[in-house]
């Protein structure tokens, strides 16, 4: 073993130049804490002229990521160009050289994980992603290590930094949404594609992660229920929060009787609930397992050096194993690779929660009558109701809150509602969930 460990670090972004900054600025004390310095090697990106405000040497810069992958000193690769492909083949190239391999890209492990897990378990390799959840929030190595001995029966919170960053400039500020995108997008929070952020998919991809390793199998993205935030009305945070509530964007899993449950979707969560008073960029997971019972972790959970912090943790993680001679000896999946199992998924139609109702009606007689009606044939029962006054021929919101509903029958009564007369649009459903 070399005097010192060599970092090669592909993808010299908005994370990629945040771990420059904390490996250079923090070098000192990283060597005291791995026991030998943590050189940055080389530097790959396919851009190496733009300016990134830090100075390195240009002679660790490339535009070829091989350069990186083929050298046998370099004992850690980090890969941060984001992406299914290059990135997936410069991964697996790395890992079955024996080198260690840090990585951010969530899509990779959320779509081809297994693939990326068992080259990782094959090899014998270590495979570091902290960072691929929570930005700067310890969250995997909680999962793997801090909880591993709970039962996990509940991961519920914010997970993507840009839907609440987005949602939470709504509310407080009253402004339009594709406004905001842009100002998340230029602080480095959103993905290259930021429908990945609005849409829900990358919270998906992150439950999918998290589920992976607190249940000990492998979840398709498939088998997330997905919806983003894109349909949110101020109309609707208005009346939410008149109603004493706040929207925001929740991922969900749950594994009861061995059976999951994996949504993302916004969410009506109460206004005075800890949840609720997670701004911005900020992410907050709740778990409960059966000895700890309720875990929150909170913190950026995306941005330049929060991101960069996890990177770093796991780089300096894998330089003590290398020291040590000590690879996988935490298995990047938590489970032992063959002591994991498949689980059954429990479909959306038949998940239980309250629901906010928006129906837009022409104000008349036995309007709200009719609406309990078909709730209550469908087993729906209400908790409670806002109407509000008439404009001279406009249609008027009747808004309705549900107690703890199956979704089938939710959403057949929906069907139902949409068909009568006095309906001008398509209602409006936000699904509730108390997180404490
Ligand atoms: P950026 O787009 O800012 O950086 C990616 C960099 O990689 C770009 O400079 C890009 O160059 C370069 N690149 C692309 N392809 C190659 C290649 N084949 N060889 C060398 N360099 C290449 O992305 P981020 O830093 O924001 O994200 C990186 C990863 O981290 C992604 O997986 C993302 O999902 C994840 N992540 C990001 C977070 C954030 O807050 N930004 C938080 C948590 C995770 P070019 O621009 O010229 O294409
Ligand atoms: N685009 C992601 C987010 C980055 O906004 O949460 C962090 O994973």
């Amino acid at each position: 073993m070399d005097q010192v460990v060599k970092v090669g670090l592909i993808g010299f972004g908005t994370v990629g130049t945040g771990v420059v900054k904390i490996l250079k600025d923090n070098a000192d004390i990283i060597a005291r804490r791995v026991g030998k310095k943590v050189v940055l090697d080389k530097i790959a990106d396919l851009d190496i002229t733009t300016d990134r405000g830090v100075t390195v040497p240009d002679e660790i810069l490339t535009t070829n990521a091989n350069d990186i992958l083929n050298d046998h000193q370099i004992d850690i690769v980090v890969e941060l160009i984001g992406g299914h492909e290059p990135a997936k083949r410069f991964i697996l190239q790395a890992l079955s050289s024996k080198k260690g391999v840090v990585t951010a890209n969530k899509a990779l492990l959320a779509d081809h994980g297994e693939e990326v897990f068992e080259a990782a378990f094959k090899a014998q390799a270590d495979l570091g992603f902290e960072a691929s959840v929570g930005g700067g929030i310890p969250i995997i190595r909680s999962l793997t290590e801090g909880l591993a001995g709970n039962h996990l029966t509940s991961i519920m919170g914010i997970m993507n930094g840009t839907s609440n960053y987005i949602l939470t400039r709504m509310t407080q500020e009253g402004r339009d949404f594709s406004d905001i995108l842009e100002e998340a997008t230029r602080e480095g929070y959103a993905e290259a594609d930021p429908s990945l952020d609005v849409e829900g998919i990358d919270a998906a991809h992150k439950l999918v992660i998290m589920m992976n390793l607190a249940y000990g199998t492998p979840v398709p993205m498939s088998a997330v229920y997905t919806e983003g935030i894109a349909k949110i009305s101020t109309v609707d945070m208005t009346f939410a929060r008149e109603m004493g509530f706040t929207i925001k964007l929740l991922g969900i899993a749950k594994c009861q009787n061995q059976i999951i449950e994996a949504r993302v979707h916004p969410t009506l969560v109460p206004t005075e609930s800890p949840i609720a008073q997670v701004h911005g960029v900020y992410n907050a997971i709740h778990l409960v397992g059966d000895a700890v019972e309720d875990i929150v972790l909170y913190g950026q959970g995306a941005g330049s050096m929060p991101t960069a912090s996890a990177v770093v943790g796991d780089i300096i993680d894998l330089a003590r194993n290398r020291i040590y001679e000590s690879f996988s000896r935490v298995p990047a999946t938590s489970f032992q690779w063959e002591s994991r199992q498949p689980l059954p998924i429990k479909p959306m139609a038949e998940i239980e929660s309250r629901y906010y109702l928006r129906c837009m009606v022409k104000d008349e007689p036995s309007v709200l009558s009719t609406i309990s009606g078909i709730l209550g044939k469908h087993g729906i029962s209400i908790s409670s109701v806002l109407q509000k006054e008439r404009k001279q021929g406009q249609p008027v919101p009747l808004i309705i809150l549900t107690h703890r509903s199956i979704e089938r029958g939710v959403q057949s009564a929906i069907q139902a509602i949409n068909t009568l007369s006095f309906i001008s649009e398509p209602t409006t459903l936000i699904r509730m969930e108390s997180v404490e």
